[in-house]
Order: C-alpha cells, then structure tokens, then sequence
C-alpha cells in the first residue's frame, strides 16, 4: 500500500506538471500524499516514534523554504531553512542517542516481534516496599544516582525531587542526576525540568558518567522513568533493541517510584521491575517524594 500511494503521488506530480492547474491532479497528488505519510509512518512504532516526529518536522522546514523560493519570499526561505537545518539536526542527534540510522528507522517498521519473551513484568514477581524502607536505604547510602523519566514530569514533582537530593547532599551522601537523551517527551526535557528546580547543573550525569557511576551506586532511585532503563534493550527484536539504556539494574539496590506496573512509551513490559534487587514503590511520584522526604527527615535530623 505503501508503494502503490509512492507511485500514485509521483504520477500525480507528473500529470501537475504536464497539465498545471489542473483539480484532478492536484486531488490525486493531497490523496496519494496523504496514504504514502499514513502508511509510512504507522508501523513505526516504540522508542522511534520521536525521531520520525523530529524528521517530519525538519521536512516541514524543508518544504516551506521551497515554497519560499517558487513564491520569491525571502522570509518563507529563511524561517523554513532555520526550521529545516535545527530539525535535521536534532533528528540525527536523537537518532544517534537511540543507536539507530534515519533510514533503519524508516524503513524497520515491520520488525520480526521479540526474539526472546520478555520476563513479563505483570507477571512476574515483583517486590514491593514501603517509604520507610527507601528512607533507611537512602539514609545509610553513601552514593545515590536518581533517574528522573517522564513520570516526574507528568507529576510535576521535580521541586519534591530536588529537595529530597539536596536532603541527602546536606548529609554527606553523593548524589547524581542520571539524565537519558531521551527521557521524558521531549529533547532536553528532564534538564529543563531539573533546571527549573535549581538543581545544580555538576550533578547531571549524561548516559555515559552515569553508566560509570551506576555500578557503584548504593541505590538507584527511579522516579517515573521506564524505557530509558529496560533492560530489554540489550536484547533484538523489541521495540527498544539497540537504544542505550541506564545501566539501573547494574545498581546495588533499585527503588522505583510509579504508579503501577504500567508501560512507558514504547508500550512493552521492563524487566528491571522483577530484578531481585529492585524495590517498587507504587505511588504518584510527588506523593512518593513528599512522604519520603518527611520520613527521611526522621532518619536524618536537619543538619
Ligand atoms: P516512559 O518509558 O514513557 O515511562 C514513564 C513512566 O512514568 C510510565 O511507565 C508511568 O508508569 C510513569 N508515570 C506516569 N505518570 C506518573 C506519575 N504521576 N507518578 C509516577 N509515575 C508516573 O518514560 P521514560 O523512561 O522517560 O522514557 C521516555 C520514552 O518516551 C522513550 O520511549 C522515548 O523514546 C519516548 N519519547 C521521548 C521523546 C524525547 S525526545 N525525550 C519524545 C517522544 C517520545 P505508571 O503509569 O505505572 O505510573
């Protein structure tokens, strides 16, 4: 279907041209348009869905700098150029943070389905714990590495995350802010949020520093990041193979701050939450953060 709409929308153009003006033409060419984008970007799907949105856009760029050259409008043609050059740009940034080529990704959508099942995560056994537990587990920690993921920005916890970090750091303990390229909905999403919490900018560790500090880490504390630390990821055949994650699981202990045993983005189940090392602290992130940073102050009297 994807090939017929190709075909359709080419013809149009041809018979555009050869007859200019031309309604019927110009019909076909918006119809064919319309299915070759649909059927091209459906099958896409998981952890790729923001770079083909981060492509699209720089094509959006793209056509209105052409359009800018055929209208002689020199505004259209260095708005769209800007829109065109930073879009390009940023999609071969984040194509690169998922270890993936533009074109693997436009054309991998029909993928083969996970080579090995995952250890269903709704299944499996998980462990659960209870704010007390995390608050002694942070309190005698001596390295701590938080994951901020989407999670934390949907509950709009980042100020309750920033004083609980700055909590741990009045007492001694190393604190660090793992930050994924892709975590969160949008590029630099979990650096603007922390930003705007006054975190401070030499605890943000990228996905390299984070991976060397993660092994010797007393606790990883995830707080509504999912993807961006599925172990699944070091596998083939899923919808998050290839993409670097957060080496979380490599932790000594884990603590996971969500709701439930819910998907994230790519809509598949983490293996990280079966892990026997990993806590799962169901809550809404700001409640989560709020209760433990009141029971954390019991463990750790204001310094
Ligand atoms: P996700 O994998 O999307 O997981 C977010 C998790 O947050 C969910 O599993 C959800 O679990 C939890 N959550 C939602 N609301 C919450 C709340 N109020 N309190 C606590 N937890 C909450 O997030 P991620 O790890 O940040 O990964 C990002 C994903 O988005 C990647 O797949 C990435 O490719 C994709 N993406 C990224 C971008 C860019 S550029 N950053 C753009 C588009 C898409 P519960 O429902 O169980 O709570």
């Amino acid at each position: 279907l994807t090939i017929v709409c190709g075909l359709a929308a080419v013809a149009g153009s041809a018979w555009l041209i050869a007859a200019p003006g031309s309604l019927p033409a110009i019909l076909l060419l918006i119809a064919a348009a319309l299915g070759f984008a649909v059927t091209m970007v459906l099958p896409i799907g998981g952890a790729d869905a923001p770079v083909v949105i981060s492509l699209l856009n720089a094509a959006t760029g793209i056509a209105v700098a052409l359009a800018g050259f055929v209208l002689d409008e020199p505004v259209l043609i260095i708005g769209g150029g800007l829109v065109g050059a930073s879009g390009s740009i940023l999609t071969k940034l984040m194509a690169d943070a998922m270890n993936r080529s533009i074109p693997a990704i436009m054309l991998g959508g029909f993928g083969p389905g996970d080579a090995q099942p995952a250890a269903s995560a709704a299944g499996a056994r998980v462990r659960t714990v209870t704010v007390d537990d995390v608050a002694i587990q942070l309190a005698y920690a001596d390295r701590v590495v938080i994951v901020p993921g989407y999670g934390l920005a949907a509950a709009q916890a980042q100020h309750e995350l920033a004083a609980l970090a700055s909590q741990l750091d009045q007492h001694g303990v190393q604190v660090g802010y793992a930050i994924h390229p892709v975590a969160g909905r949008m590029p630099g999403h979990m650096d603007v949020l922390l930003a705007e919490a006054n975190v401070p900018y030499p605890q943000l560790l990228n996905l390299e520093q984070a991976n060397q500090a993660l092994p010797r880490a007393d606790v990883a504390l995830v707080v509504g990041a999912n993807d961006v630390t599925n172990p699944a990821a070091r596998r083939p055949g899923n919808p998050v193979s290839g993409m670097p994650i957060l080496d979380v699981d490599r932790a000594q202990q884990v603590v996971v701050i969500k709701r439930s045993l819910g998907h994230g983005y790519a809509g598949i189940d983490n293996e990280l939450y079966s892990n026997p090392r990993t806590g799962m602290l169901f809550s809404d992130a700001k409640q989560a953060l709020t209760d433990l940073l009141a029971a954390l102050r019991a463990y750790l009297p204001a310094a």
